[in-house]
């Protein structure tokens, strides 16, 4: 019986693969209400998807009287409507509001004084959503959707863990207040899932940064407790420990990736450069080497000039010397989870791999110098960091499986009809 329901579960999964049409003629005829999602599934969402909210309480002192407007009026969205915040004028607010500041008592970030923060939707997989109407299947909506399709429920067998987007997870012998926190609160809901669920493992998806948390998570748990809750790992294009070029270009233009409609990325490069999270994927040595990344007519750097580089483009924060932020650069690791890991990534796209200031004025954009990736995160790395696991898992006979998509975009893998259909197949198998 139990088999029957796996067979069933997965021949509905399959029925996704077909085109469309077929699918929606087939998927709801017959097979019907019987079929049932197997393993619980834990997804997660990229870099921006999960929502910040504020509260300023009265020791808030606003730079324009203006940004004090909320103070006492409890909860807000900080970060959820890039429109709203543009056109309600609360860009400056909005800067000052989300950037963190240096505590040197304990060596870590936290907000601005008077400002408190929280990620609601904790636990649900609607934690995550695009900031804008312009992308609706980004952030894994149209894969949420194809779940829900063969029967899993948000709740019952389906969970979000959204994330303060400003933080990094903490490098090996570093502490985080904040991740260390998030990291319980994701333990739990992980053993809660695998209790609603008859006491199965959870299978866990992410996206991008959303992957990069997965596996830090995944190693910050015990070997043994990992055994019993976590069935498969599944990370699409997640961004690898070995860095990549979008990390510098985003760090020396602005944050690109938040793509607020008329704002010059310029112009949130000070909030951008106070996230942790800014320099968590920096290109490595492991990736990079000795090539020149960053090219000026005097001089070039590469993945072992960083000091040099960040004193160049004048990168400064109160009382930090911008070496806090960077992990000791030749303590690179690549740990891999130990449990069964499924990698997909798109290939063959135009990714930046050299940025060039001709007349080393870092604040115009430069002329960019293109190599193979998935448009955000280069193929070197990639396959750097997918060989260092493949090495470790395959040392364990721990199942290991990397799949490169040609032709699909960093984040179009779960949105593309042909890399989902592939990322669906890996899910099914995941799932039997
Ligand atoms: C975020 O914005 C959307 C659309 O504007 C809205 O429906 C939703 O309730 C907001 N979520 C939060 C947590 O404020
Ligand atoms: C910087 O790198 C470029 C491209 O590899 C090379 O042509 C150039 O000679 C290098 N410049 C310096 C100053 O080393
Ligand atoms: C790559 O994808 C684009 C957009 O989906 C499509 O127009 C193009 O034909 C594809 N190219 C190849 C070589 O498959």
């Amino acid at each position: 019986m139990a088999m029957n329901a796996a067979f069933l579960g997965l021949l509905r999964l399959l029925l996704l693969l077909l085109p469309s049409s077929l699918h929606d003629y087939l998927g709801d005829q017959g097979v019907g209400q019987q079929l049932q999602a197997h393993y619980p599934i834990l997804l997660q969402g990229g870099f921006g998807c999960s929502v910040l909210e504020a509260r300023l309480t009265d020791a808030y002192t606003p730079s324009l009287p203006r940004c004090g407007a909320l103070k006492g009026k409890g909860w807000f969205p900080l970060w959820n409507s890039t429109v709203d915040l543009v056109n309600h004028h609360y860009m400056p607010c909005f800067e000052e509001q989300m950037s963190l500041v240096f505590d040197p008592a304990t060596n870590g970030f936290k907000n601005q004084h008077g400002v408190e923060t929280r990620v609601p939707n904790f636990g649900s997989v609607y934690g995550f959503s695009y900031k804008d109407d312009t992308c609706p299947f980004c952030c894994n909506v149209r894969l949420r959707n194809e779940l829900q399709a063969i029967g899993y429920r948000d709740g019952d067998n389906l969970f979000g863990a959204p994330y303060d987007i400003r933080h990094a997870p903490p490098r090996p012998g570093q502490y985080s207040e904040v991740y260390t926190e998030y990291f319980a609160r994701v333990k739990d809901l992980v053993q809660h899932a695998s209790e609603k669920n008859g006491n199965k493992p959870v299978i866990f998806i992410g996206h991008s940064f959303g992957g990069r948390l997965i596996l830090d998570f995944v190693n910050s748990t015990p070997l043994q407790w990992r055994k019993k809750y976590i069935k498969h790992l599944v990370l699409l294009s997640p961004t690898p420990h070995t860095g990549f070029m979008d990390v510098i270009t985003n760090f020396i233009e602005g944050p690109r990736v938040l793509r607020f409609p008329n704002v010059p990325y310029l112009d949130l490069r000070k909030m951008w450069w106070s996230f942790t999270s800014s320099l968590l994927s920096l290109p490595s040595s492991m990736a990079f080497g000795q090539e020149p990344i960053i090219i000026t007519k005097h001089r070039n750097y590469s993945a072992y000039d960083y000091p040099e580089f960040f004193a160049a483009i004048g990168f400064s924060l109160k009382g930090v010397s911008p070496l806090t932020k960077l992990p000791p650069l030749t303590d690179m690791r690549v740990e891999a989870p130990m449990v069964p890991l499924t990698i997909l990534n798109g290939v063959g796209i135009e990714t930046t791999k050299q940025v060039v200031f001709w007349d080393g004025n870092f604040d115009v954009s430069p002329e960019l110098v293109y190599g193979d990736g998935d448009g955000v995160v280069n193929l070197n790395s990639v396959l750097a960091f997918t060989k260092e696991l493949e090495k470790q898992q395959v040392s364990e006979n721990i199942l290991f499986k990397f799949i490169k998509i040609p032709n699909v975009t960093h984040g179009d893998i779960t949105i593309q009809d042909h890399s989902l259909r592939i990322v669906l197949a890996e899910i099914a198998e995941a799932n039997s």
